[in-house]
């Protein structure tokens, strides 16, 4: 099996971080990751926020556990933050969204750094206090919540996979 194929199958979602903040070329080369995913006629319609400053990352931890009416943290102690959005008006915002996210948490794997989708982004964006956290950073309401990855360094083991069901490959012949 190649590097490609096999953090593909090694890849997985942590859910225990160590609270030391992620170095700044790691950041800097999981996002580029994200930076580099294909998007529908390469129009890259989409924002990656790395958030690291430890208020904004609690507030958005905050937000999201509102979302789910709890108040434990869904990002289960991650220094860093990575939110990524779409314009609203994209036709395929999400979809390129969301191969920013699967390229970054591959990325992050592959240079051992853990990390986990984090849902509920769609929401937190939609709610007033997630529209004045995007203008704080300079960002209007055109944008869309998409996903969130809890990033950082693997406190602990890394979990067993939980497999995958077989019957999600169809071969038409
Ligand atoms: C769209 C999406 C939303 C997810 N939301 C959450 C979440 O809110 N919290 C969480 O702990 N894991 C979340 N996950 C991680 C999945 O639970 C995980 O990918 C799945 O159980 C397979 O495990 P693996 O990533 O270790 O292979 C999400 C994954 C995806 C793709």
């Amino acid at each position: 099996m190649n590097e490609v194929l096999k953090a593909i199958h090694e890849r997985r979602s942590i859910r225990s971080y160590e609270a030391r903040q992620v170095s700044e070329a790691e950041l800097d080369a999981v996002l580029d990751a994200g930076r580099w995913a294909p998007s529908a006629m390469n129009r890259q319609p989409v924002k990656i926020i790395a958030v690291t400053n430890k208020e904004y990352r609690d507030t958005v931890s905050r937000l999201n556990a509102a979302v789910m009416g709890s108040s434990n943290d869904p990002f289960y102690g991650a220094p860093c933050i990575i939110i990524v959005l779409c314009q609203r008006s994209a036709a395929t915002g999400r979809e390129d969204a969301t191969l920013a996210l699967s390229n970054m948490m591959l990325a992050a794997h592959s240079i051992g750094l853990g990390s986990c989708w984090i849902n509920r982004e769609k929401e937190i964006f939609d709610s007033q206090e997630g529209k004045d956290l995007l203008a704080k950073w300079g960002l209007d309401d055109s944008w869309m919540g998409v996903g969130a990855l809890a990033l950082g360094y693997i406190k602990g083991e890394v979990p067993a996979s939980k497999g995958r069901r077989d019957d999600v490959i169809l071969k038409v012949r």
